[in-house]
């Protein structure tokens, strides 16, 4: 079984999608991190991309701490609207997620990468409630974050390469004011329906 979590930055996706493979026992793949990566490479369709024990690897090096600076989320942002880019995570992911169970969460799970799967979710939160959590998770002001926040879900929404949008199918929940294990049991439920 595939459950897809889509939304934009700071919805809650990472912590959400995590928690969710864990209660469920499916593995977990964040294909953010995977556009993060990419970011940080000097050819990102040809870079070697791997994920294990929730490590993250950018041709042999672990990158896991340097994809989560402000500079590699804007360098991301950039090289994920790039066609060719996407065509090669893409690939990539469809491999990953071709065996066993799986929680992905990224922008385009439930629309491109795996339409089919039998849960799609669609994760938002106020602007000011997104930027407030990341803020707190890097210890940087909200201002700021708001600001670059509202430049890179516009890149992100408009962009012509599969722009981020709610999946036909998805049932959309907003964590503003929910808390994690709330957001989690929803989701446990719509699998719970499939399995
Ligand atoms: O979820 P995140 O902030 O780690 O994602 C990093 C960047 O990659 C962000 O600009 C959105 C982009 N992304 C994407 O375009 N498609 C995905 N499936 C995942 C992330």
């Amino acid at each position: 079984m595939i459950v897809a979590i889509d939304g934009p930055a700071g919805a809650g996706k990472s912590t959400v999608a995590r928690a969710t493979a864990r209660a469920l026992g499916f593995q977990y793949l964040d294909t953010g991190a995977m556009y993060r990566a990419a970011g940080l490479a000097d050819d990102p369709v040809a870079a070697d991309l791997r994920l294990a024990d929730g490590r993250v690897f950018l041709d042999g090096a672990d990158v896991t701490e340097e994809i989560r600076t402000p500079t590699a989320s804007e360098r991301a942002s950039v090289v994920a609207a790039d066609p060719a880019v996407r065509e090669a995570m893409v690939a990539k992911q469809r491999v990953i997620m071709s065996l066993g169970d799986w929680v992905a969460e990224g922008r385009d799970i439930g629309t491109v990468v795996a339409p089919q799967a039998e849960v799609k979710v669609f994760l938002t939160a106020s602007p000011q409630e997104r930027a407030r959590r990341r803020a707190a998770e890097l210890g940087v002001d909200v201002t700021s974050v708001l600001q670059d926040q509202t430049i890179r879900d516009e890149r992100d929404r408009t962009r012509a390469a599969s722009p981020l949008v709610a999946a036909e199918g998805s049932v959309e929940l907003d964590t503003t004011g929910l808390t994690i294990d709330d957001v989690v049991a929803r989701i446990a439920t719509l699998a719970g329906a499939h399995a």
